[in-house]
């Protein structure tokens, strides 16, 4: 299964300033573009419950997974799925799934990190610091990755790509 971290961070490695805000009240429309492009070439994308609150739609043309233990309100075009990731992407395999985006918050993708699921981490740089906020990721020792490609995707927009090691 090919696991792909998808995050857009800010120059000190936060991916937001609180747990409500939206990732669209800060992040530049060229990365805006990628996450929506390569969303939509691997197919399938899996969130934590937080982060879906902060969308509070489906994805257009994308399987969306959202993380619940207590689902609320039901939303159509959404799955809701409570299980430990490991058996998840097992079942998704089964299902002929061999790609999925991970697509946050800190702490989903801290699990996926923390299990060895993680295949690549894609990291859109955006020109600017959080004094305060959410760490990408945490809860683990340290974790090797090799820089596979760096494009600058726009005035003040880096994206990383790295293949866990
Ligand atoms: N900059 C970016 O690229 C980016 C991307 C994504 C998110 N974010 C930001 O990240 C913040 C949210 O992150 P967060 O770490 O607070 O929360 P989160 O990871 O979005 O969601 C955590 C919730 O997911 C559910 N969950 C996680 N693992 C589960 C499992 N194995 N089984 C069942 N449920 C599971 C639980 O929901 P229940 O409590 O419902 O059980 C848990 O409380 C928001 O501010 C968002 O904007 C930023």
């Amino acid at each position: 299964m090919q696991v792909l971290l998808i995050a857009a961070i800010t120059a000190n490695g936060q991916i937001a300033q609180n747990v409500a805000q939206s990732s669209l009240d800060w992040t530049s429309k060229e990365d805006k573009k990628f996450f929506s492009e390569k969303t939509k070439e691997v197919g399938v994308v899996i969130m934590g419950r937080k982060t879906f609150e902060t969308i509070g739609r489906p994805l257009k043309d994308r399987k969306l997974i959202v993380l619940t233990e207590k689902p609320g309100e039901i939303m159509e075009g959404v799955e809701y799925v409570n299980k430990p990731v490991k058996e998840l992407l097992d079942d998704l395999g089964v299902r002929g799934i061999a790609r999925v985006v991970i697509g946050g918050g800190s702490n989903v993708y801290s699990t996926f990190l923390r299990e060895g699921l993680v295949t690549d981490v894609y990291l859109t740089i955006e020109s600017l610091l959080f004094g305060q906020g959410i760490p990408l990721a945490s809860g683990f020792d340290r974790i090797d990755m090799s820089l596979a490609e760096v494009t600058r995707l726009g005035e003040g927009t880096v994206l990383l790509h790295y293949t866990i090691k």
